[in-house]
């Protein structure tokens, strides 16, 4: 059992840099929760906080109720693999994750060798136990770093970029793995990651963190549907959300009217409180771009085939504002083609010159779709 509460933390360094900046954040107990932001930003100092290895300069960091701030690390009962990692070089890949478990835990001789055996299995390292540190390679070292702090079974379970090492097609495998073991086990765990992919599928809440300030806090669809300001929506999703500079029309709590290039966009946004002139803007994802016989013409300027699906970067014609379009695999787009595009005014977000979002006249429900079911008919 682990919740974690971050009340107004805090972490000024002796050089007067302030890196977090009255984070406020409450984790539910057996929650996935993943931080994401740019390079910089204080993930690494937020996650050395929580386990007690930085000190927290003001503010209150509560587990299960308790105020934490000066127990040390150990105390604390944390699981926690760093971005750079570092093994017991003179002991084999057995007694290193056998190592944090002896430290944390009372247990027999058979009660150690299934707990390492069975996370040796987990990680794909059951032929490596004999081996010491240097005859690994990278990749392989990361995951006896992750063997060793999920062998004690933390209740809460830190990570920091635990599989950045890892080439593509393994870091697939230990990303399902690491999703199964938390179904399996519920602790509480904290990762952080540069990887999309990696965010929106392990989290149950993604947490963005922007310049040491915790920007917005929300499930991956919430986040990727409902971006509150303008950075959440260019840094969730891949590619990222097309930002069209805008000047309003005409506007009221149901939609506005937005003039982009000499051109109309609708978005279905509460937008009461936008006056006419006003400059706003647009944000569509790639996907939710139209082709069609009317509307915005664009040109191509290049075309990355991915084999699934195609990405046309387009520039508006007679502008320099770029708009990247999605289009399935098959669909043949020449360089220097001009085509006309239509913006969903249901898939249109808008962003008030303060890079706010507006309420969108839609919700969550209303953006899930049933597959076709079929039905067996018994008789
Ligand atoms: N001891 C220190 N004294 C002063 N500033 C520090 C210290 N340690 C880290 N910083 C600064 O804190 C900021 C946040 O660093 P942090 O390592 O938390 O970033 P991050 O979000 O983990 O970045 P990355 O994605 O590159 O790992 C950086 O600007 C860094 O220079
Ligand atoms: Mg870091």
């Amino acid at each position: 059992m682990a919740q974690l509460t971050l009340e107004g933390i805090n972490k000024v360094y002796p050089d007067g840099a302030h890196i977090i900046k009255n984070a406020n954040l409450h984790i539910e107990d057996g929650e996935f929760t993943v931080f994401v932001g740019p390079s910089g930003c204080g993930k690494s100092t937020m996650l050395r906080m929580v386990a007690g290895l930085e000190e927290i300069s003001s503010g209150d960091m509560k587990l299960d109720g308790e105020v934490v701030n000066n127990l040390s690390p150990n105390e604390r009962g944390i699981g926690m693999v760093f971005q750079s990692y570092a093994l017991y070089p003179h002991m084999t890949i057995y007694e290193n994750i056998e190592f944090g478990l002896k430290l944390a835990k009372k247990l027999s001789k058979e009660e150690i060798e299934q707990a390492v055996n069975r996370v040796a299995e987990m990680l794909e390292l059951t032929h490596l136990l004999g081996q010491k540190p240097s005859q690994l390679s990278g990749g392989q070292r990361q995951r006896v770093a992750i063997g060793r702090a999920i062998v004690r079974n933390p209740t809460l379970f830190l990570l920091d970029e635990p599989l950045s090492n890892l080439d593509a097609a393994l870091r697939v495998r230990m990303r399902l793995q690491l999703a199964d073991y938390h179904k399996e086990l519920k602790s509480t765990v904290i990762y952080v990651t540069h990887d999309q992919v990696e965010a929106m599928t392990l989290a149950d809440k993604i947490v963005v963190l922007r310049d040491g300030i915790v920007e917005q806090v929300g499930s991956p669809l919430e986040l990727y549907h409902f971006p509150q300001t303008l950075f959440v929506a260019g840094f969730i999703g891949s590619p990222k959300m097309n930002q069209l500079a805008g000047t309003v029309i005409n506007a009221d709590a149901q939609h506005a009217a937005v003039e982009i290039e000499g051109c109309e966009a609708h978005a279905q946004v509460d937008a009461s409180l936008l006056n006419q002139g006003e400059s706003v803007t647009l944000g569509i994802r790639p996907e939710d771009v139209e082709l069609a016989n009317d509307g915005l013409p664009v040109r191509v300027i290049s075309v990355e085939q991915l084999g699934t699906e195609s990405l046309l970067y387009t520039q508006i014609v007679d502008s320099d504002q770029e708009l990247l379009v999605r289009v399935p695999g098959t669909m043949a787009a020449e360089r220097h083609a001009v085509l006309r595009v239509q913006l969903p005014s249901d898939k249109c977000h808008l962003f008030d010159s303060n890079e706010k979002a507006l309420k969108r006249n839609i919700k969550m429900e209303d953006l899930v779709e049933l597959p076709p079911q079929l039905t067996t008919e018994t008789n």
